[in-house]
């Protein structure tokens, strides 16, 4: 007689979440899966399906995912030497992703357009950024809607014009209370002002409001509906959480490829880049996140860390060499503007420190 087991008991014996073996089921990946009532019912014989997403590294999709706001300390320069960090295919099976200071994601976006993990995370402590995401994923319609309403108005308008919309929507911006009802509005205003705005800095003041200064850009992309569209698809399996990167903890385990990407320690007396919200990113933070660190990594995960290098200033500054004394160090150059007006570029290296 064939004897059955539940979606539980499958996802048990095959290690895999029981909302994978539910969607494996719907797929038909499963033979003599059945749904009875509301739940599917799997021969006890079933071999766990070959599944192409624990095929790592494989570039199977098509569709090109870029970041949909600017950001300070974004990672496009390094994607390239954080990919090559992936364990080679074969080696190690990673099934999940977790980037909990996303921030932009430049690395995210390169991830989710090329594989296809089981499962993502990403956090970051920057309300108002997380509610983008999550606005992109669960109301990207309405969100397309106002965001190109912006653009009409805006575009056109001569620069005292534009000055005038700058303003009030900033004003705006600052005096709307992020809730359940106002949600969408922000994240529109918030990538609005982020597109507009000088350099796409996110700067607060004491106070907590956005006090950045309109750009001079005389084109900006405000809405790229695709793009958008496209993001709002990929989201679908990522949990984003605003908070702080500790959340994550929960989520990550010996399958998980994580990325960390915390604010800068200053690079030169002038530099303010760890200005993304009114806490500030010191070295007692930097020495928390080593401890972090340490807890997944004795968990099993995967990490790449990456970090400006102190060296650059101060050939004598050890900081972060001591600190990942146990990690592999690797040092590569990008380019970076060296201060916070952004005007003065040099080529200077970077740190990624992975396990
Ligand atoms: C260097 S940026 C990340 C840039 C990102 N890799 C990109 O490509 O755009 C650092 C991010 O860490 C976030 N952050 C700062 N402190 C945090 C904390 N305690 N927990 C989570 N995120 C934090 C900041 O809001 C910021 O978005």
């Amino acid at each position: 007689m064939l004897s059955f087991m539940s979606a539980k008991e499958a996802a048990e014996k095959w290690d895999i979440s029981q909302r994978r073996v539910a969607i494996l089921c719907s797929e038909k990946r499963i033979d003599g899966a059945m749904m009875v009532g509301n739940m599917w019912i799997i021969p006890s014989t079933a071999e766990k399906p070959i599944d192409k997403r624990t095929v790592r590294y494989e570039k199977t999709k098509t569709i090109t995912l870029k970041p949909f706001v600017k950001w300070v300390g974004g990672k496009s320069q390094l994607v390239d030497e954080i990919e090559k960090m992936l364990p080679a295919d074969g080696k190690k099976v990673l099934t999940k992703y977790a980037e909990p200071m996303v921030g932009g994601g430049a690395l995210f976006f390169n991830i989710l357009s090329k594989y296809d993990f089981e499962e993502l995370y990403i956090s970051d402590i920057n309300a108002e950024l997380i509610n983008a995401y999550k606005a992109v994923k669960d109301d990207v319609n309405n969100l397309i809607t106002k965001l190109n309403e912006m653009q009409m108005t805006f575009l056109p308008m001569d620069e005292n014009g534009r000055k005038y919309f700058y303003y009030s929507v900033r004003e705006k911006f600052n005096s709307t209370v992020l809730s359940a009802e106002t949600a969408t509005e922000k994240a529109a205003q918030f990538v609005f002002l982020n597109k507009t705005c000088f350099n796409g800095l996110y700067r607060v003041n004491r106070k907590g409001q956005f006090n950045v200064p309109m750009g001079a850009y005389k084109n900006p992309t405000i809405c790229d509906d695709e793009n958008l569209r496209n993001i709002h698809e990929a989201l679908q399996n990522v949990t984003i959480v605003c908070g702080d990167y500790s959340l994550s903890k929960s989520f990550i385990d010996k399958d998980t490829f994580v990325y960390l990407d915390p604010p800068y320690r200053p690079i030169s007396e002038t530099s303010a880049f760890t200005s993304y919200n009114s806490e500030s990113f010191d070295d007692n933070e930097q020495i928390r996140l080593a401890q972090f660190i340490d807890e997944i990594n004795k968990l099993g995960a995967k990490i790449v860390l990456s970090n400006s290098d102190p060296k650059n200033v101060n050939e004598e500054d050890n900081f972060f060499d001591d600190l990942y004394r146990n990690y592999k160090i690797n040092r590569v150059e990008a380019n970076r503007a060296i201060n916070s007006k952004g005007d003065k570029r040099g080529k200077i290296n970077e740190l990624l420190i992975c396990n």
